[in-house]
């Protein structure tokens, strides 16, 4: 999508495996970006806006076990879809840099590759909710699964999809490593082994290059 179709804005994401760190890193590049006199907006996914919260309780409350992987697919594009229209799109039609934590890529990881539903129809229920909105930059917080489990484990917070089998962490990891190889332009991987400040390092360095600072 060109800058005049939807703005001066700039939109970054973070995707990751669960625990990789990604809510915290986006706390902490939206402070950095802030302080140094940027307009930043945070979208947060599933969620963001009061229809996405609901939403959000649905995917991630464990009594829904039997949630239909269709269904699920459907969810996650309803709350995007309603994020982009009320919080992506405005703000980036009025300059913002726009920080989301997830965006259409964990969909393709989580419910292309890791449940299975294949590529196609996440590409094609994208282009129904979010049209040609892609991010400019995404910044992959690359982590072993079993460590960003150890991690949730250990904050306390297993949500619906923390509880699915290691081999479905396995197959989200690797979708979201293919992704990157596809598309080095738009992807930066960042190892997420390190310790916070480490990584936000990192992160820096990646967003100072992307805004050509
Ligand atoms: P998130 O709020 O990022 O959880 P956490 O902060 O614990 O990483 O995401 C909630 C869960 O939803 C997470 O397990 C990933 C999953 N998810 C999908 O399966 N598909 C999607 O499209 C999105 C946005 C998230």
């Amino acid at each position: 999508m060109s800058t005049t179709e939807r703005g001066a804005g700039r939109f970054i994401s973070f995707e990751g495996v669960d625990g990789a760190g990604k809510t915290t890193q986006t706390a902490l590049l939206a402070d950095w970006l802030r302080d140094r006199g940027f307009d930043v907006v945070v979208a947060v996914e599933p969620g963001g806006t009061p229809v996405g919260e609901q939403i959000r309780a649905i995917l991630l409350d464990k009594r829904n076990s039997e949630l239909a992987p269709e269904a699920e697919l459907l969810l996650y594009f309803a709350s995007r879809a309603q994020n982009v229209a009320r919080v992506i799109r405005p703000a980036l039609a009025r300059g913002a840099i726009v920080l989301s934590d997830r965006y259409t890529d964990s969909t393709i990881a989580y419910q292309a590759y890791g449940r299975g539903l294949g590529e196609p129809v996440v590409r094609e229920l994208h282009r129904l909710a979010c049209g040609d909105l892609w991010p400019d930059l995404t910044l992959l917080l690359d982590l072993d699964p079993d460590i960003g489990l150890q991690r949730a484990l250990q904050r306390g917070v297993l949500n619906r999809m923390d509880e699915q089998a290691r081999d479905f962490r396995r197959r989200v990891r690797e979708a979201y490593r293919q992704l990157a190889d596809r598309e080095p332009e738009r992807f930066r991987v960042i190892d997420a082994a390190g310790e916070i400040a480490q990584v936000a390092a990192e992160v820096q360095t990646a967003v100072l290059a992307f805004l050509g600072l």
